[in-house]
């Protein structure tokens, strides 16, 4: 199998697992019971604490566990609007992962107000339209640090500091940075970050929230005092033992993604750029993950593109989400202005440390023909200029 789908979930080192292991078996203990069987459990759970906030360069008491990404995200807005009940409205975007989509149409039924901010055709916000957004009654900014779907980066350091001029939160989703990015959680200036342990190459089902020192927090998930009283529930020790262990490797992978997997992920898209007539790159070119890059090819449907591959035993998403049935065109590259056909014809390829010159190379030998073969048996249709 050759994996293209890292944003998607990544391969659980196999470091990871070991550290992993005996939280499972024997070291079953709860890390809240008072005997020594519990105590190790506890203590390794602060040690996997004091490795992720190294990675997030912040303190360990700034962390709190949490069961996914998804999780973190819904804490961080309920926490701001819990916390001040007079400020009914937010501030997001419209390519944000459904974690805060979802949740944000959710609110704006049960009476908030959210206002949507839009983006240009590189998938970038406009920062004075920002600005204009925030109101006396803001109760937090929510924006993506990296697209899941593109890779395009926001300006997460201005944005804190325009959030910080005007006294509103500011929380940023940064699922998809660990082991891409730098993260210095202090400098960047952010309220709050998310993060999720299987995107960078830990296990699913364990997330965190960053909160910065001295922000007012309200509980999301209520109920046991685990996380110093911030949420409720069992902690899962395994999990977040592996998350320890997955953050030091996010912080070495570093090097080896903003050079070797960089290459890779240009000599891919330049590639194909270069040899399927009719394909376009989706989103900034610079401002960008260093592993992604999300194409549309003229006159073909992704999901025919994908099947095909997978018959190679290559994997990779389209930005599309398949929703009761019907296939809905991506939000994400609607909202960047993209035709129906177009959005429908994009493939996101998303390599990791794993991947390497060989796999891509079966790619590109097998991706022309394909499309060829796809082509022709489907209308042509200008994608370019279609609007739809
Ligand atoms: C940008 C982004 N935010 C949030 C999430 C949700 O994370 P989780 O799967 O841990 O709930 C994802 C996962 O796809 C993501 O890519």
């Amino acid at each position: 199998m050759i994996y293209f789908d890292n944003n998607a979930t990544t391969q659980v080192d196999p470091s990871v697992l070991e550290a992993m292991l005996p939280f499972l078996r024997e070291q079953y203990g709860n890390p809240s019971s008072v005997y020594s069987f519990g105590k190790h459990a506890a203590n390794a759970v602060r040690k996997a604490r004091e490795q992720v906030a190294d990675l997030l360069k912040c303190e360990a008491s700034e962390i709190i566990f949490t069961s996914c990404g998804t999780e973190s995200n819904n804490t961080a807005i309920q926490s701001a609007l819990l916390l001040d009940p007079d400020r009914k409205h937010l501030v997001t975007s419209k390519v944000e992962h459904s974690a805060i989509i979802k949740h944000g149409e959710s609110l704006a039924r049960r009476g908030y107000e959210v206002t949507w901010l839009d983006v240009n055709s590189d998938g970038l916000i406009d920062l004075d339209a920002l600005q204009e957004a925030i109101r006396d009654d803001t109760a937090i900014v929510s924006l993506m640090w990296a697209n899941n779907e593109t890779g395009v980066l926001f300006p997460i350091e201005e944005i804190a500091a325009i959030c910080r001029s005007k006294h509103v939160l500011f929380h940023t989703d940064a699922v998809q940075v660990p082991g891409k990015l730098k993260i210095d959680a202090k400098a960047l200036g952010v309220d709050f970050l998310s993060l999720s342990a299987h995107k960078l190459h830990g296990p699913k089902g364990v997330g965190l929230l960053y909160v910065k020192r001295g922000i007012k927090y309200q509980p999301y998930i209520i109920g046991g005092g685990q996380e110093q009283g911030r949420r409720g529930g069992t902690e899962n020790v395994a999990g977040i033992v592996g998350f320890g262990r997955a953050a030091e490797l996010a912080m070495a992978h570093l090097k080896d993604e903003n050079t070797r997997v960089r290459a890779l992920r240009d000599r891919l898209e330049n590639r194909i750029l270069n040899a399927v007539s009719g394909v376009v790159r989706n989103g900034a070119r610079d401002e960008r993950l260093p592993n992604t890059s999300n194409l549309s090819f003229e006159g073909v449907e992704a999901e025919g593109i994908l099947l095909l591959l997978d018959e190679l035993g290559i994997c990779a998403s389209s930005g599309s989400a398949c929703t009761s049935g019907s296939l809905d065109p991506s939000h994400v590259l609607i909202a960047m202005g993209c035709s129906v056909a177009r959005a429908r014809g994009s493939i996101r390829f998303s390599l990791g440390i794993y991947n390497t010159e060989s796999e891509v190379d079966f790619l590109l030998k097998n991706l022309p023909s394909i499309v060829s073969r796809l082509r022709a048996n489907s209308r042509p249709q200008n994608l370019l200029t279609a609007k739809s």
